[in-house]
């Protein structure tokens, strides 16, 4: 494993496999329950690996997935860039509090892309706090039309390797 750039050094905590469980709601869809899988890696570049898969809690079925990268462009500032499979990307910027042996994460969208056949998603906004060996976090989107409205939000536990 090369050593840590030191650009990320911060989001050493985060580094890992994450797994546990989540709900969805939005005022358009049925609710759902879902568990997810989030692995967050480095190469020893000044970015961190992020991928996430879910499934359905109720059957089992692949729910959404994405994958990304996590900066650290200047202290207490952060950048997310996401693809998703729903023919969206996403790019998202915002604070960093460091806070002991936790963290917390608040971005919002400066751009999306959208294909021409992917859902309009016009806004998103995430929050992530890590406390320990428990991560949490909540999405908010505004799409379909409806304004900026919570999607998600999910508790993970630290997996050993
Ligand atoms: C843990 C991650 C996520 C899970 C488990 C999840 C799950 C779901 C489910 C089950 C639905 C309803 C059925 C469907 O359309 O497939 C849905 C709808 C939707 N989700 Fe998510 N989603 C996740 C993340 C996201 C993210 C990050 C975005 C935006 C980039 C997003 C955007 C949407 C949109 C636009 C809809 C359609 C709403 C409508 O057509 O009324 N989802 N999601």
């Amino acid at each position: 494993m090369p050593e840590l750039h030191p650009d990320v050094a911060v989001l050493a905590p985060l580094i890992g496999t994450w797994a546990g469980a989540g709900a969805g709601e939005y005022p358009t869809i049925a609710s759902f329950g879902y568990r997810e899988e989030i692995v967050i890696g480095h190469v020893g570049k000044p970015f961190l690996t992020y991928s996430q898969r879910t499934r359905a809690t109720d059957d089992g079925r692949p729910l959404h997935a994405e994958t990304g990268y996590l900066r650290v462009p200047a202290p207490g500032r952060i950048e997310l860039v996401v693809a998703h499979p729903t023919g969206v990307t996403e790019i998202d910027e915002g604070t960093l509090v460091v806070d002991g042996d936790g963290l917390s994460i608040e971005v919002a969208s400066t751009s999306i892309g959208l294909t021409g056949s992917a859902k309009s998603i016009t806004a998103l906004s995430r929050s992530f706090q890590l406390a320990g060996d428990q991560l949490t976090y909540r999405v908010a989107m505004a799409a379909v039309g409806e304004p900026l409205t919570h999607h998600l939000a999910a508790t993970l536990r630290r997996q050993l390797e």
